[in-house]
């Protein structure tokens, strides 16, 4: 499998995580309006924070999933993640991402989402590219919209989080959906990959 080392876009680079990340993902996730709308541990101290990172690691190794580090192009800060999980029998990848909550709003999430989609079907050559998520959590969905995905239904009182069933939104987009729409989903040229 092809892994990009990393993923640059015109405000974002995309870069593999490095044990070193921790401390950042400690901050940035460990805030419980993040973990609300994910399954990211919580609280997220600096143990699990490194924990989660290494699993990153060790699943890419495993070939079973690719997640970058989403970081600010010009500065190199750490502002996020976003990864696919792989099942490369079905040529289909689950689409996750977070934002550190300062950085919500301004367009990141979209601009990342867009680059992990060019990558997922252009260099991993996926057939289908899927997203679940909680109703609760409308600017996630709002995202999959500006990309492009479909929605496809809704699993109802789907996951157990912090105590509440939730209903989960199923978005997903095919590899020909994805080829025909990017000259309209893209509003800027495709990732460059280094
Ligand atoms: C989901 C998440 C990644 C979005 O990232 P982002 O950088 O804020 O997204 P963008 O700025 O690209 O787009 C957000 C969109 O949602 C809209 N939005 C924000 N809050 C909203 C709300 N409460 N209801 C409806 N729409 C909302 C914004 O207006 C924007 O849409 P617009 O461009 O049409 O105005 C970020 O909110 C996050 O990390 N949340 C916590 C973790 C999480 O939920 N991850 C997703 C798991 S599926």
């Amino acid at each position: 499998m092809a892994v990009a080392m990393t993923l640059h876009t015109s405000r974002l680079l995309l870069r593999p995580f490095e044990p070193a990340d921790a401390e950042a993902v400690h901050h940035l996730a460990g805030s419980r309006d993040v973990a609300a709308g994910t399954f990211l541990p919580h609280p997220m101290d600096r143990q699990a924070a490194h924990d989660w990172v290494t699993g990153r690691l060790t699943d890419q190794s495993a070939g079973t999933s690719v997640t970058f580090a989403v970081t600010l192009a010009e500065s190199g800060q750490v502002i996020g993640s976003i990864g696919l999980e792989l099942v490369l029998a079905h040529e289909q990848g689950r689409l996750s991402y977070w934002l550190g909550k300062t950085y919500w709003n301004r367009g990141y999430g979209t601009e990342a989402v867009r680059a992990l989609l060019d990558y997922g079907f252009t260099s991993l050559k996926l057939h289908r590219i899927y997203a679940p998520h909680f109703h609760t959590n409308p600017a996630s969905g709002r995202v999959l919209q500006k990309v492009g995905m479909t929605h496809e239904g809704r699993l109802r009182e789907h996951y157990l989080r912090f105590g509440t069933r939730i209903d989960v939104e199923m978005y997903g987009l095919l590899r020909q959906e994805f080829i025909a729409c990017r000259p309209v989903i893209d509003g800027e040229p495709p990732p460059r990959e280094s």
